[in-house]
């Protein structure tokens, strides 16, 4: 196993740092044409269907729900199909409507997920197309599905997911831009998305340094039972993916929220230093977030941000910053998650858990 391990740690701690690999043999071979076209070899027999698809829905658990949330974002941006992501465990028993034109497509990572291979099974017998997002090659889904796109993201041995989640993040940009370029986006901005695509892993070795001062700012905060993960548009599933995670290997009680809902509840939590991480980078949602980042820090709430590289508002705000490098909304999700795995790996390292084996959970769950 350390051998395996090289040098880390932890399987998970490594899968953190391969994140820059991973990503360039998922997006490798597939964005490389330079005309604005990508090249998704797994679903050539279904992108005419694809690119007409009246509505879409992505199926999964766990963290892959996470990815198939920043999907929808991604789909409906950049081609303009609706998309509802549903838990695999919701869809298989909601009686789901499969209309002619609906796509149904399951993420997983392992392939072998109980309740999203049933949504497969129940999508198929409602005669959708039912196509797969998976990183095990010849996994249970796999073959269920009838095409997919695999996340090439190399085997994923910690418990708690890191690289499958930025993988298929990925994927279903590539996917977005694909079906984008062939409904109504131009050549150029299809190459424009795909050069922004393209720099991601080398913008993740560049968050992977900064992983010591994140170790500090899960030390400085260890104490705490109790934490927050906010964030606005692209940004807010990976609020609930960062919360994920620490509740996952740490043990440690998080919630994540879309920012604004906060005043809707949750706010009567902030009290005594509760830490509130704030996923509060560059884009439209900016100002939105600092009013929110107020209303938390009023209440004598703990800021934790992940910003901008260059924000110094935030760096005058902030109890804690992290940085990330400047990307367009809608590809930040596989920046902004990497510090969020770093803090929830390194609080369950300084609270003495055993991070690849946490309690309770299981690599793949094969039952219901
Ligand atoms: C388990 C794992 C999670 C994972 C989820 C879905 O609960 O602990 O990390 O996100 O299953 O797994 P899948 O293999 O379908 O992506």
């Amino acid at each position: 196993e350390q051998i395996e391990l090289d040098g880390f740690e932890h399987h998970m701690l490594k899968e953190i740092f391969e994140q820059p690999e991973s990503l360039r043999m998922c997006l490798g071979g597939r964005i490389e044409a330079h005309d604005g076209k990508i090249k998704l070899g797994g679903i050539r027999d279904y992108l005419r269907e694809l690119t007409r698809a009246r509505h879409v829905i992505f199926t999964a658990c766990g963290t892959a729900f996470h990815a198939g949330l920043v999907g929808e974002f991604l789909l409906e941006h950049l081609a303009r199909i609706p998309v509802e992501t549903e838990y695999a465990s919701e869809f298989r028993y909601r009686n789901p409507i499969i209309e002619d034109g609906t796509i149904v497509i399951a993420i997983s990572q392992s392939g072998e997920t109980a309740d999203t291979l049933a949504a497969v099974e129940q999508a198929k017998e409602r005669g959708a197309v039912v196509l797969g997002v998976v990183n095990v090659v010849g996994s249970t889904i796999a073959r269920a599905t009838d095409a997919g796109i695999y996340l090439h993201a190399g085997p994923e041995i910690g418990v708690a997911s890191t690289k499958a989640f930025t993988a298929q993040v990925a994927v279903l940009s590539m996917l977005a831009i694909e079906l984008g370029r062939r409904r109504h986006l131009g050549s150029d901005d299809a190459a424009r998305h795909i050069d922004e695509l393209a720099q991601i892993p080398e913008k993740i070795e560049r968050i992977l340094e900064q992983s010591d001062h994140i170790r500090e700012i899960a030390a400085a905060n260890i104490d705490k039972e109790n934490w927050l993960f906010l964030g606005r548009g692209f940004n807010y599933p990976v609020a609930l993916e960062g919360a994920l995670k620490l509740k996952e290997i740490s043990y440690i009680h998080a919630e994540g929220l879309p920012a604004a809902e906060m005043k809707h509840g949750p706010i009567a939590l902030i009290a005594d230093g509760m830490p509130a991480v704030f996923v509060a980078t560059a884009g439209p949602q900016y100002d939105k977030m600092m009013g929110n980042i107020q209303e938390v820090r009023a209440r004598g709430g703990r800021i934790i941000v992940v910003a901008t590289e260059g924000d110094e508002y935030l760096e005058g705000v902030a109890d804690h910053l992290i940085t990330v490098p400047q990307t367009p909304e809608l590809f930040q999700p596989m920046l902004t998650a990497v510090p969020l795995q770093l803090l929830a790996y390194h609080a369950a390292v300084l609270r003495g858990h055993d991070v690849d084996k946490p309690r309770n959970l299981a690599k793949s769950v094969t039952v219901e």
